[in-house]
């Protein structure tokens, strides 16, 4: 009755993808200690798990109008007083857009234009967070469990890490007197 030329399933309850074609990357704090401000003199290891991120990219990735899907997993903790994040970044190309849906956790969209004007908007399952192509967006771990999202953009939108690596983001998301506030990126 059904045909299947695209072969992958999601689990709405874990945010685990699978499939013949799933992809998968992941981040450790030794890949990211310069985007953390207190991130050269935390004591976590090395290989402190970050996140890791699943992937699909069907079809023809490279036609036009070709779509990834993903889902990432953001581990809960904080260095420092800094909560673990996403390294961050522009698309390479300012018109491609992208949703991020939340599954489950809790936490914080950083987005952020080139000029360096950057906001805040709450990650909470049931949410849609739709980001504009030209925006820098990091999602932010504020809670106890891991924040899960899933997220759908075009396949050529490709990544500009290296500005928010050498300028990051306008503002911080850290934890004061045990309270989750926005601190100015220097603060
Ligand atoms: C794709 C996208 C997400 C992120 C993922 C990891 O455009 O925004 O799939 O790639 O959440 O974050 P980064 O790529 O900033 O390490
Ligand atoms: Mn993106």
């Amino acid at each position: 009755m059904f045909s299947a030329p695209f072969a992958a399933t999601f689990d709405w309850s874990s945010g685990v993808l699978r499939g013949d074609t799933v992809h998968r990357s992941s981040k450790t704090l030794g890949q990211m200690r310069g985007l953390f401000r207190h991130g050269a003199t935390s004591a976590l290891p090395d290989d402190t798990l970050l996140y890791s991120v699943q992937w699909v990219a069907p079809g023809t990735p490279q036609a036009a109008g070709a779509l990834l899907f993903g889902c990432t997993h953001l581990e809960p903790g904080r260095v420092g007083d800094e909560y673990f994040m996403t390294h961050g970044h522009f698309h390479a190309l300012s018109s491609r857009a992208e949703f991020y849906l939340p599954v489950s956790g809790s936490g914080v969209l950083l987005l952020m234009t080139r000029g360096g004007e950057t906001w805040a908007e709450e990650m909470l399952p049931g949410k849609v967070l739709h980001i504009d192509g030209a925006h820098a967006h990091r999602a932010v771990n504020t809670g106890a469990e891991p924040l899960v999202f899933w997220a759908c953009w075009p396949a050529d939108a490709g990544y500009d890490y290296a500005t928010i690596a050498e300028r990051g983001f306008g503002l911080r998301v850290v934890e004061h007197k045990g309270r989750t506030v926005l601190a100015d990126q220097q603060q």
